[in-house]
């Protein structure tokens, strides 16, 4: 039993401090995003004045069936906003559009494969999202154990 409650802190400890180790290097898509796109936008609702990461991940894997297709567009749309490019009309309409973005092709690149990551399920139906989500993953097991 000590050894399974000693396992877990280490994995609680270990996932709450990789991003603050991964944030030094320099293509960390977490890191990207709290950069330049944490001041518009939320992880989760409600919104600040951008729709929030997670349902707009949700969007782009109903809409693109794999991780190249999504990453190729947020990509280019990052670098270019477009409406008629928009993977929802309404945000556009609702929130503006989204302002271009100079980062190198790189960071874009590696932003938006992290936000494609935080697609979740669970999440797409918009209600009692996430708590204790992502903050530690790895922390369920905890929970059952
Ligand atoms: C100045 C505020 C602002 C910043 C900074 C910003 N966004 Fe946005 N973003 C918006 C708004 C507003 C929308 C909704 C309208 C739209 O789609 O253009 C949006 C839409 C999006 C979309 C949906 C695109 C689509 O295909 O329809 C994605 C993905 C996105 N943002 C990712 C990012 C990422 C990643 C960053 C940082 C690298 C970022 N945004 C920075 C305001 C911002």
């Amino acid at each position: 039993m000590k050894k399974i409650i000693y396992a877990c802190m280490v994995s609680g400890i270990a996932s709450g401090f990789l991003p603050a180790v991964m944030s030094a290097a320099a293509l960390d898509g977490e890191a990207v995003f709290t950069r330049n796109c944490s001041v518009c936008h939320s992880i989760y609702p409600p919104p600040k004045s951008a729709p929030p990461v997670i349902p707009l991940a949700n969007r782009y894997h109903q809409k693109f069936a794999t991780k190249e297709q999504g990453v190729a567009h947020m990509a280019a749309y990052l670098k270019k906003p477009d409406k008629n490019q928009a993977i929802d009309a309404q945000a556009v309409s609702r929130f503006g559009l989204m302002p271009a973005l100079t980062l190198p092709d790189a960071e874009l690149k590696a932003v938006s494969e992290w936000f494609w990551e935080q697609y979740n399920p669970a999440m797409g139906r918009g209600r009692g999202m996430g708590r204790g989500w992502g903050m530690g993953r790895g922390q369920g097991q905890c929970i059952n154990q």
